[in-house]
């Protein structure tokens, strides 16, 4: 059961989770605030959209490609 940490607080999410599934579990399931200030969320679940790119461990990644991994630190904000 991977802990990590989202916008720095803690999160406990099953093993296999990926990082926009635990947006969704542990936030209001938003990724990224785009240029006009809005928060934006996930949207294909595929790597195809680019919505869901958030910062993990200091790296922009897709949260929809990315599993939960113990020591995580996720952010969504800049
Ligand atoms: S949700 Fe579309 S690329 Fe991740």
């Amino acid at each position: 059961m991977p802990d990590l940490h989202l916008d720095g607080r803690p999160l406990s999410v099953a093993l296999g989770t990926t990082v926009a599934a635990a947006l969704a579990l542990g936030s209001d399931g938003s990724a990224r605030t785009s240029v006009s200030g809005q928060r934006r969320a996930p949207l294909c679940g595929m790597g195809i959209c680019q919505e869901c790119r958030v910062t993990i461990d200091g790296l922009r990644r897709l949260a929809c490609q990315t599993l939960c991994r113990d020591g995580m630190q996720v952010e969504t904000r800049p």
